[in-house]
């Protein structure tokens, strides 16, 4: 067996659309819809404040400027810091009737990505694992500590991880997806992921921090701290952000 058969060629040959197959039946069966928001009703939960929208750099200059950033100092970066890059990755930007649209485009507008954040130094907010409430503009406290040891390791050792104010940590709710764009949905769920992670990349850059994205990491590591079941609910990406 080569690479050809592997199922990375396999899966993109399988869920190629063309005139035919973008309206054959699959076996799938009926898939469930699940809820737009996720939101963890018994968790301690903190509003976060509105962003302040700080005039910037020129929009070129930060693109020029975006590169991925691994060594940062131990200065803590504030509560409103991390307001804006939320609402940058996944802030809603549009309400309209059966929609809520938000900062990063999302296949069908079905927003499976999910964003949690590990909290090593953020002013006034103490460490721990948080769930970002989109609807609510919320952080939802999930366990309390400093997790940025147990985060590197599960990251193959990379220091960034633990030594980064926040670490921003990415899963997918598969069905949220799976439901309309059945096995394809794959596909898509990675490239909303790419499409939040560079904006948060890019409003770094803008407020003069580091960020770098990250795919190297024990998944189930990673799941198990954020009490995931790595399946319907899996760590799809992380990236790091800190002070210069
Ligand atoms: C999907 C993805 C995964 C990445 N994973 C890691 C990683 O695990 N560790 C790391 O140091 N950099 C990681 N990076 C950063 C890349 O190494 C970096 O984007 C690349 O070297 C280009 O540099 P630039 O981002 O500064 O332009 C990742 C980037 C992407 C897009």
């Amino acid at each position: 067996m080569g690479y050809k058969d592997g199922i990375a060629y396999q899966y993109m040959r399988e869920t190629k659309y063309d005139r035919v197959s973008i309206s054959r039946r699959d076996d799938l069966g009926p898939i469930p819809r699940p809820p737009i928001y996720k939101t963890y009703p018994g968790a301690t939960k903190s509003p976060l404040p509105e962003p302040p929208f700080e005039e910037t750099e020129n929009f070129w200059n930060i693109l020029n400027q975006r590169r991925s950033r691994r060594r940062y100092t131990s200065e803590p970066i504030s509560i409103e810091t991390l307001s804006s890059l939320l609402w940058a990755i996944q802030g809603i930007t549009l309400s309209a009737p059966a929609y809520e649209f938000r900062a990063a485009p999302s296949a069908g507008a079905l927003y499976p990505v999910e964003t949690y954040l590990s909290i090593h130094r953020v002013s006034d907010v103490k460490q721990g694992i948080y769930h970002f409430n989109v609807p609510d503009f919320a952080l939802e406290e999930i366990s309390a500590g400093n997790f940025g040891e147990h985060l590197s390791r599960a990251a193959l050792d990379q220091a960034m991880v633990g030594r980064g104010a926040v670490l921003f940590i990415w899963t997918a709710i598969v069905l949220r997806s799976m439901w309309k764009y059945r096995d394809r949905c794959i596909r898509y769920i990675f490239t909303d992921a790419g499409h939040i992670a560079q904006n948060l990349q890019l409003a770094a850059t803008a407020m003069g921090l580091g960020c770098c994205p990250i795919g190297a990491f024990c998944d189930d590591e990673v799941n198990h701290l954020l009490q995931v079941d790595g399946e319907e609910e899996t760590t799809i990406y992380l990236a790091a952000v800190g002070n210069l």
